[in-house]
């Protein structure tokens, strides 16, 4: 076994042992906040340790390593979807640590409390408080539960009160590698490959008010029944995703959801994303003109909550040039890809350069128990990763304090 080999086993011998750190026996889930969470962030925690970071965690509950003055920062995300496979996030923070061991420069490494939104329906939780975007807003939302966000930071050792202490301004570059969740490196038969751009998104909850009643003796007529409503929208939100534009109804809860009654209440989650950002907002704009019109032909009142629109992100093309000058000195032919995924890296392209690498993964499968990546790919990119660390310093002057492997 190669060196290259043996460090790759590692992330993923790693990741096989956080996706044992769960709230719900037999899957993976691990939203923001939870036991399941912190129990993961102390594993990562012994890990970059072992790498010679020193580490803290910030109020919003970031796991941060650093090694001397860094001003480069690496990383991805802990948390995941529900049912959510080994490899979202958390291979890009492990391949990460073992490339900020062996770095010959400082290097920070970052392990974000939340990206996904699961439990608040707000994505970026950790990076948005990085990038100082983090509404205070967001702070109120309640999960299903009706656990309210600050209390669950609180009860996880966060503080919500001093969020903009998170904030980082400074940074000379945050690097982000992440599996594909897409075919197209399988498909040109390639390792890794260089993410130019980062989708815009939008999400919405929207609820469709209608009038609960008895399911056998209300005429239909009558009714004013929620689900039927949302139905018919759901349906106009697939028409209306063509042209690259993508759509998603994810959510869904039904009350008072009992198979004889008439539903009188619908929350319904909305997720829209293309790269152009105009595309995005007319898409969505004429979504709730739809879903207003239906509502008012079935006599439903419709309330539509825009959760959050992040915009399209460039990457930085001096840092995507180093990259894909690394994985061409590691002799792989090079591919560009637009990311149609959200990145922690969408986030702090608000306060540094950004650039990505993408590894495949195993039909494209993510967001699915069935996530899957091959050791060389993993290898691979710890290679890249390892060239880009040591040829970046002459495309943008990281300083060096001249404390290199010591923490401060
Ligand atoms: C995160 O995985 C997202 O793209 O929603
Ligand atoms: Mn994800
Ligand atoms: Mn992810």
């Amino acid at each position: 076994m190669t060196d290259a080999d043996a460090r790759a086993r590692t992330v993923l011998e790693r990741c096989d042992a956080l996706a044992q750190l769960t709230e719900e026996p037999g899957r993976l889930t691990r939203r923001f906040a939870t036991p399941a969470l912190r129990a993961a962030g102390e594993r990562v925690e012994g890990w970059m340790r072992e790498a010679g970071l020193q580490t803290r965690r910030d109020a919003v509950g970031n796991l941060i390593g650093r090694r001397g003055d860094a001003a480069l920062l690496l990383g991805s995300h802990l948390d995941t979807v529900r049912d959510a496979g080994r490899y979202d996030g958390m291979l890009g923070v492990l391949v990460a640590i073992a490339a900020a061991e062996r770095a010959p420069r400082p290097v920070e490494v970052v392990a974000f409390a939340d990206e996904e939104g699961t439990r608040y329906g707000t994505a970026y939780l950790g990076s948005a408080a990085l990038a100082g975007r983090f509404d205070p807003a967001w702070l109120e939302r309640r999960d299903a539960d009706g656990v309210a966000m600050a209390d669950a930071l609180r009860e996880f050792g966060g503080d919500p009160e001093a969020i903009g202490s998170a904030r980082r301004d400074g940074l000379l570059a945050y690097v982000e590698v992440h599996i594909e969740q897409g075919p197209v490196l399988e498909d040109r038969d390639v390792p890794v490959g260089v993410v130019e751009a980062i989708a815009g998104q939008t999400r919405a909850q929207v609820t469709f008010a209608g009038a609960a009643g008895h399911a056998g003796t209300v005429p239909m007529e009558m009714r004013r029944d929620a689900l039927v409503a949302a139905a018919e929208w759901i349906v106009a939100v697939e028409a209306r995703a063509t042209g690259g534009l993508v759509a998603t109804v994810g959510e869904a809860s039904v009350a008072p959801g009992a198979s004889n009654v008439v539903p009188g209440r619908v929350v319904l989650s909305l997720d829209v994303r293309h790269g152009e950002d105009a595309v995005r907002e007319t898409a969505c704009a004429e979504l709730r003109e739809r879903a207003e019109a239906i509502g008012a032909a079935r006599r439903v009142d419709v309330v539509w909550e825009e959760v959050q629109a992040t915009p399209t992100v460039t990457c930085s093309p001096d840092l995507t040039a180093s990259l894909a000058a690394a994985v061409t000195a590691a002799g792989h032919p090079l591919v560009t890809l637009i990311s149609g995924a959200g990145h922690d890296a969408a986030m702090m392209a608000e306060v540094a350069p950004v650039a990505m690498l993408f590894v495949r993964c195993a039909g494209g499968v993510s967001h699915d128990p069935a996530e899957s990546v091959e050791v060389q790919d993993v290898a691979a990119a710890i290679d890249v990763l390892d060239r880009f660390l040591s040829t970046v310093l002459y495309r943008v002057p990281i300083r060096d304090p001249g404390q290199e492997g010591r923490s401060e």
